[in-house]
């Protein structure tokens, strides 16, 4: 049995203010190390802090040209050019505006024909870094995913292709304008990845989120949450609003 450890939990008011003190934790951690290897998320939930840092960036805040990305994951099989793509949505988002070294951008092959060779590929780019920092996100509704590390995942599980949650598709199509575009599937950084970063921003906002941050906080620690998977990894800092911090306690 792995130890459990106790995260930390700041509960802030807004979204905003969410967005706000991620974006300014991520600047430190640039600033007292510049050549920083960070995972990175996608989804509704980081938009704001992308926005942050890009503004950051123009304001001659922070320099992002020393640091390596590594995302979380990726649609398969998706096209780059895809908008709902995340490769596209960090472009679009994020490096298009900032000094990121196209080199230091890490991102699973959407368009790869053969995943499983993908995934074992991106694998040993993870392998190749120790990653400072991870900034993760959760799922949607009662998926407690990370990454795309759907339910059923195990707490030892590396990248590999996961076949996307009902509850997930339903939550993401939004991002889709045609949902048959809609890919079945993603590759996904696996949990044991995502605790090898040394340490872990986990963030959430709103009230659709209170559920399932209450189920990986104080739930059972098991594949039927994967987010509960971060009680393991001894260097938790949660941030959360007042809306999904409203089922704790
Ligand atoms: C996608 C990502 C996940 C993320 C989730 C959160 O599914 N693959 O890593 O946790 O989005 O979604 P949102 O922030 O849009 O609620």
């Amino acid at each position: 049995m792995s130890e459990v450890y106790t995260p930390s939990i700041t509960v802030l008011d807004s979204p905003a203010d969410v967005e706000a003190s991620v974006a300014d934790l991520l600047i430190d951690q640039i600033s007292q190390k510049p050549n920083s290897v960070l995972t990175l998320p996608t989804g509704g939930t980081p938009i704001g802090i992308y926005g942050l840092l890009v503004a950051a960036y123009q304001a001659r805040r922070v320099d992002f040209s020393r640091i390596t990305t590594i995302n979380l994951d990726e649609y398969w099989p998706i096209k780059n050019n895809h908008p709902a793509s995340y490769a596209y949505y960090m472009n679009d988002h994020f490096f298009n505006h900032v000094n990121v070294p196209l080199e230091n951008q890490n991102i699973p092959n959407g368009e790869a024909h053969d995943v499983d060779r993908e995934a074992k590929r991106y694998e040993q780019v993870i392998k190749q870094h120790a990653i400072d920092l991870g900034l993760i996100t959760l799922g949607p509704g009662e998926t407690c995913h990370i990454g795309f590390n759907e339910r059923g995942s195990a707490e030892d599980s590396r990248v590999r292709y996961v076949p996307l949650d009902e509850q997930t598709k339903q939550a993401n199509l939004r991002f889709f304008n045609n949902s048959e575009d809609m890919p079945e599937g993603a590759i996904t950084q696996g949990v044991a990845d995502i605790l090898q970063a040394k340490r872990i921003l986990f963030m959430a906002t709103g009230e659709h989120k209170a559920w399932g941050v209450r189920r990986s906080l104080m739930g059972d620690i098991s594949s039927d949450a994967p987010a509960s998977f971060l009680r393991h990894h001894p260097n938790v800092t949660v941030i959360i609003d007042q809306a999904a911090a409203s089922l704790l306690n």
